[in-house]
């Protein structure tokens, strides 16, 4: 949750709670006002009597107690081969293009679950289920996401060492990682490695990679828990999960 004074200096996601409140068909959007400012609306069990605060599909937003959620009929869960040049919040202040404008057929609100960079491509869930989206980027489950990195040279025993055994970053040491060297040089213009780690700090894998002395030149999530991306999903295209591919994710943390 965001309150008022914080929202203009961070990027503008998440969802004004009386439009929310509107869009979840508890009132009007003035009714909905009203009951903020009447002190009936918690959101992650506080009281939140600022009108505009805006809350992320994560947040947990009662009225009079009871939990908003979206009835479980109309949950739906999107896999999208994210492009680069497009950011992964619902919403651009500078009024770049989102993930969201990329799913045009898509009539129920959803959120991405996590980020991806501007820069990067690949793999990002987006869905209206706000308690598996939660679980799917809370630390406490470790889920596994797999990285295609390129670099310009081939890593040196010791970077690869450092890498799979956790590089100190300005916020602390990264957990271990798993590497696998994929192609050569000699395959193409550049080195691939994927890595795969279970933190979800801001641009972890190119701090790591910069960190141990190779910049990342691209970057491409390939897998998310037990999801990969399929070669014939291409950039910028979408599709809907399977119900055993929810059921593999809600295993994942732990939801059944
Ligand atoms: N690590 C990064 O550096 N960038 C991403 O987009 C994801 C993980």
């Amino acid at each position: 949750m965001q309150n008022n004074s914080e929202i203009n200096s961070l990027d503008n996601k998440g969802e004004r709670l009386q439009k929310l409140l509107a869009h979840a068909g508890v009132a009007s959007r003035r009714q909905a006002e009203q009951m903020i400012l009447e002190g009936e609306v918690t959101v992650n069990g506080e009281i939140v009597t600022i009108l505009g605060t805006r809350v992320q599909l994560q947040d947990k937003v009662a009225v009079k107690g009871k939990l908003i959620t979206v009835p479980a009929e109309d949950l739906v869960y999107y896999l999208l081969n994210k492009p680069t040049g497009v950011i992964s919040s619902a919403k651009d202040p500078q009024g770049r293009k989102t993930v969201i404008d990329l799913l045009q057929e898509v009539p129920q609100r959803v959120y991405p679950v996590g980020r991806l960079d501007y820069d990067t491509s690949g793999i990002l869930l987006l869905t209206n289920d706000g308690e598996l989206a939660h679980r799917l980027m809370h630390p406490r489950y470790g889920v596994e996401k797999t990285y295609r990195v390129g670099v310009k040279e081939k890593l040196s025993p010791s970077a690869l060492d450092q890498l799979q055994k956790g590089v100190v970053l300005e916020d602390g040491k990264t957990a271990p990682a798993k590497i696998r060297e994929v192609s050569r040089l000699a395959e193409g213009p550049l080195n691939l490695i994927d890595i795969t780690i279970h933190e979800g700090r801001n641009r972890q894998v190119r701090h790591m990679f910069a960190r141990v002395g190779y910049p990342v030149m691209s970057l491409k999530r390939i897998r998310f828990g037990p999801l990969e991306l399929e070669p014939n999903l291409s950039q910028g295209k979408y599709r809907k999960l399977s119900k055993p591919e929810v059921q593999a994710l809600q295993r994942a943390v732990q939801l059944v």
